[in-house]
Parts: C-alpha cells; structure tokens; sequence
C-alpha cells in the first residue's frame, strides 16, 4: 500500500450515495484532509437521508454539490468540471444501485453524470446487504467496472445495519484513505513534491485576475483578436478561491463558467480591461493571465464597412495600454505581489527575464505558446515560474494544477512576509 504522505496536496471528488454507511464518509472526508488532501463532495438525494449537506460542507469546508439542474451549480461548477478539478474519484458508499448504474452508464442525477463525465480514476467503496453483495447482477456489475479500471475496496464481514450477519460492511475509511494512495500512486498522479495545498492561508488576501483575450473592434461586426481560452486565468482565481482569497476576475470574452466564489466583471476591450482592473484597486494580489490585444483599431468604424471600389481597407492601429506594466508601476496603490505571465514561442526565459524587468512585475509565468504544444487553448501547460534570479521549472501539468501550484507559492509568499516583514 503506497504512503499516505501521497495524499498531500490532492483533490478528492468523493460521491456519497444512499446507504446507512454514509455516515463513515464524514470520518473519511475528516482523515483525508488530516493527510493534506482536500475533499469536494456530491451527494445523492438518498445520501441526505442518512447525513446532512451540513455535516458534509462543514467537514470539507467547501459547497457541497446535490443538483443537476440547479442553475447555480451548473454556472459555478458544471458536473463535467467536478471530475476536471480533482486528482481522484471515490464513491463511497457504492450501493448496489449506483454500481449498477455506473456499470451500465446510467446518468439520472448529478452524482451520476459525474461519475460518467469523470476523466480520473475513480475508487469504489461497496456498502450492502449481504443478500445485495452476493446476488449474480451486482457481481457482474462489478465485473464489468474492474474491467473498466475502477478500483474496488472490498466490503468487509460482520452484522448489519439491517441485523443479519454477512460481506457488505463498506471498508473502514483508514483502509479506504490507503487505497486512494495505493490507487493515486499507480495511476501515476504527479507528485505534489511536499507542496501543501494553500486551503484558507489567503484568507483576507484581496486578489484580482485577468483572464482570457480581449477583443478590439473594427467596426460593429468585425474584430481583432486571439486565441487565449481562459482557461489558465480562470483555474488561477478559481484556486486563490480556494485558499481562502477574495477574487475579482477581469476577463475578457470567453465560453467558460465563472468559477467558484470569484466576482466576476466580463469585458471586450484592453481598455475596459484596464478601467475595470483599476477599480477594484487596492489588491494585494494581481495575476495576469489574460492574452491582452497589444494593438487596437485607432478608430473603428460606427457602420459595417462595405466591400467596395476602393479595396480592402486599410487599418491603423495603435497600442492598447499594458494593463501588468500600469499595475505593477511604483505608487499608493502598487498591490504587494504582481504575477505576470510571459507566453512565448521561442527563447522563452530569455524574452520572460526581460519581461519582468521591462512591466516591473515580481514574479512572471513563462510559457511557451508554440503551435506544436497546444497550450493555446488546450488543457495542458508547461510552465517556469521566475522570481528574481531564481527559475522553478515545473514538468507539463494541467491548467488546474498550474493555478494551484501557483497560489501555493503564493501563499508562501505572503506567509514568509507575515514572519519577515523584509
Ligand atoms: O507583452 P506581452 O503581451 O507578451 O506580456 C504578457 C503579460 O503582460 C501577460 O501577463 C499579460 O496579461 C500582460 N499584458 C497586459 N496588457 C497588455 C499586454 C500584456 O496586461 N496590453
């Protein structure tokens, strides 16, 4: 069985259906946190009958997620993010019910759609009637999930809930808490390497973010921009989120959801990136993700131009103000830590490094955006964090684990400053 010290730093969607074993849930959303994970969990409407949403929201210290169809859900958190966010899935307890609509690709609930939408590995911890255990449609239910790869942590033997005596205990959460590792360090989920995730060291942290392009009119139809998904920025705020800071997210047009407890200011252009940035002063934290048009049309048309006799036209543009370089300019307002981020497509420490002394930003994210790596507008980023002389170079991660990455380091930056103000 691998560590527990591999739990450090991991996100856990945990699915919690309807059986009496729901209640040795709560104990196991309390032992992995213990070990350093964080826990997000689902509920099933039978689960609320054996435990609270209460007791659950309490123990993660998170929303807990029961509806499908509940707008505000959906607009947080869609059920296809849940399983993006997370290292691992664990359903427990698995009643034979949800096996079996698991098994045979039943989505009728939102625990459900997760499990079915879920791109990690997913544990099972069976709980039933022993009768339930032992009957040929769950086994071959089972059979059919193994299969697949879903990892079972077998029920154990004794009485019941329901007074008879039989296999279909759900495992203890300590021998589930192991299998999690087990699974977690088979499955080849990176390392955290000690990183501690930040839950809750930002708290009082006032932090803004740009995400996404802008867009820069030609005329009423048309306009000038780019690639950026948003989806970097947005995991950013998401995770300084988490770890307990108030967010403002700037971003400009992009077709993700806000994430979690950010407020949220959409916009079109550098310029009203720039003014809306600038009123949610003071910050101490500013994160720039966003791909900002560097130039916009001097002035673009009132009316949709015509193809004519005249030929194409001609535009002119000129510079959008550097929304990092205004920001992090020396002033009353200068927030205490700007991160900036340096996407380029060749030489890219060399072009970053000079990028952080030109925008006089701390710190500056290096990417390189070359077409061959699919970072624009992909899932995956290869990244270097500078910070003065010093280059972290961090291995390919998905955007999510970028951010929290990022806001760990963050974290520890201003932890270091509350013990050394210099
Ligand atoms: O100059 P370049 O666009 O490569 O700089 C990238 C960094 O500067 C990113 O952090 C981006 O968000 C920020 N930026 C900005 N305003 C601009 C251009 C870039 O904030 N007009």
């Amino acid at each position: 069985m691998a560590s527990v010290q591999f739990l450090s730093g991991k996100r856990i969607l945990l699915v919690i259906a309807g059986g009496i074993a729901a209640y040795k849930s709560l104990d196991l959303i309390r032992r992995a946190r213990e070990h350093g994970a964080s826990v997000r969990a689902v509920l099933t409407a039978a689960a609320t009958q054996f435990i609270t949403p209460l007791s659950v929201a309490a123990l993660t210290e998170d929303k807990v997620y029961q509806d499908l169809f509940s707008l505000t859900d959906e607009s947080e958190m869609g059920h296809i993010r849940l399983s993006r966010m997370a290292d691992v899935v664990v359903l427990a307890p698995a009643t034979a019910n949800i096996l079996a609509k698991l098994a045979h690709g039943l989505c009728d609930d939102l625990a459900t759609t997760a499990l079915l939408a879920a791109d990690k590995p997913i544990l099972a911890a069976p709980a039933m009637n022993h009768r339930m255990w032992h009957h040929p449609a769950t086994q071959a239910n089972l059979h059919l999930l193994t299969d697949r790869g879903v990892r079972i942590v077998p029920p154990t033997e004794g009485s019941m809930a329901c007074g008879e005596h039989g296999i279909g205990r759900m495992a203890e959460p300590a021998d589930i808490i192991g299998a999690v590792a087990t699974l977690l360090a088979d499955t080849g989920c990176p390392e955290t390497d000690g990183i501690p995730p930040a839950d809750g060291r930002l708290r009082g942290r006032r932090a803004l973010v740009t995400s996404g392009p802008t867009r820069e009119p030609i005329d009423p139809v048309r306009y000038i921009s780019n690639h950026s998904s948003g989806r970097q920025g947005h995991a950013i705020a998401a995770a300084l989120a988490a770890a307990g800071a108030e967010v403002v997210l700037v971003s400009g047009p992009t077709l993700l959801p806000d994430p979690p407890d950010c407020r949220v200011v959409r916009v079109e252009t550098a310029r009203d990136m720039l003014a809306a940035c600038q009123t949610t002063l003071p910050r101490d934290i500013v994160v720039c993700a966003a791909a900002v048009a560097d130039w916009r049309v001097e002035s673009d048309a009132t009316q949709k131009i015509k193809k004519g006799a005249g030929g194409p036209p001609v535009l002119h543009l000129v510079e959008n103000p550097d929304i990092l370089a205004t920001l992090a300019a020396p002033g009353p307002d200068r927030p205490t830590l700007v991160v900036g981020f340096a996407a380029e497509t060749e030489t890219v420490l060399e072009h970053a490094r000079a990028k952080r002394v030109r925008k006089r930003c701390d710190w500056i994210v290096a990417n390189d955006v070359s077409p061959a790596t699919g970072t624009f507008g992909g899932t995956m980023n290869t990244v270097h964090l500078l910070r003065g002389d010093t280059v972290d170079s961090w291995p390919p991660l998905d955007k999510d684990e970028v951010a929290r990455r990022l806001v760990a380091a963050v974290a520890d930056r201003f932890a270091a400053a509350t013990v050394d103000p210099g």
